[in-house]
């Protein structure tokens, strides 16, 4: 099975393809986190990308297209996929589709902007093994502290008040259109993602025959 999720920055692409990930053993082709890696190791496409994150821009397509095309080459992809903050453009889903790759759905988050600034200032990640928590919405059980790995969390460098409006921008100018063009293929079913995170995440395992 191959699944795209899109929505806007925080709204829950990353949470709720974790648990899509569990419960139908598909591994997640995030790209924000593989170019978050790419800058933590200093490797020349994270050198590439980090000013355009930190100004909370889309990195060129030329550099996320050859990126994706190299992860989805590898053998574990074989049985499908979950995409995570890919496509962001129309020329990243023509280019998807030129590769000849049909997702089976394509699940669009909606949130709306005002919820977004609370969600993303209250995120907390691990840098370690890339767990993500809120601290109202699901926070760990020792505050500050991975449940996963026991590694200290920490803010997102983009989850500044000012970054994420930019973000909230360029999603409405560059990624919204997407939708449009996977509607017209008659793939797109839209969730409410204002509910808690168990609420939205039984909604998606229900619709993808994998209820919990
Ligand atoms: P990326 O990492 O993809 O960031 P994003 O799309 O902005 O999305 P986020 O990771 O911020 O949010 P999310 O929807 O995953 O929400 P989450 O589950 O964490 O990209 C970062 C940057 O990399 C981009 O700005 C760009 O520069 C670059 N980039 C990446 N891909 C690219 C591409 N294809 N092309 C070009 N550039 C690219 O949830 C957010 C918070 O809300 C969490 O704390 C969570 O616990 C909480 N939460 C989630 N659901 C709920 C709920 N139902 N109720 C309450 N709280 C909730």
């Amino acid at each position: 099975m191959k699944l795209i999720f899109i929505g806007p920055p925080g709204a829950g692409k990353g949470t709720h393809a974790a648990a899509i990930s569990e419960a139908l053993g598909l591994p997640i082709i995030g790209t924000g986190n593989i170019l978050r890696e790419s800058v933590k190791n200093g490797t020349e496409l994270g050198q590439k990308a980090k000013s355009f994150m930190d100004a909370g821009q889309l990195v060129p397509d030329e550099l996320i297209l050859s990126m994706v095309k190299e992860r989805l080459s590898a053998p574990d992809c074989a049985g499908g996929y979950i995409l995570d903050g890919f496509p962001r453009t129309l020329p990243q889903a023509e280019a998807l589709t030129a590769m000849g790759i049909t997702p089976d759905h394509v699940l669009s988050l909606e949130v709306d902007d005002s919820a977004i600034i609370s969600r993303l200032t209250g995120r907390r990640v691990c840098d370690n093994c890339g767990a993500t928590y809120h601290v109202v919405g699901m926070p760990p059980k020792t505050e500050g502290i991975c449940d996963v790995c026991g590694n200290a969390l920490s803010v997102r460098a983009d989850d500044r008040e000012e970054t994420v409006k930019e973000r909230l921008r360029v999603y409405h100018e560059q990624t919204e259109p997407i939708k449009a063009y996977f509607e017209q293929m008659g793939l797109v079913r839209g969730f409410d993602s204002t509910g808690s995170v168990a609420a939205v995440t039984r909604a998606l395992l229900q619709y993808l025959g994998a209820s919990q």
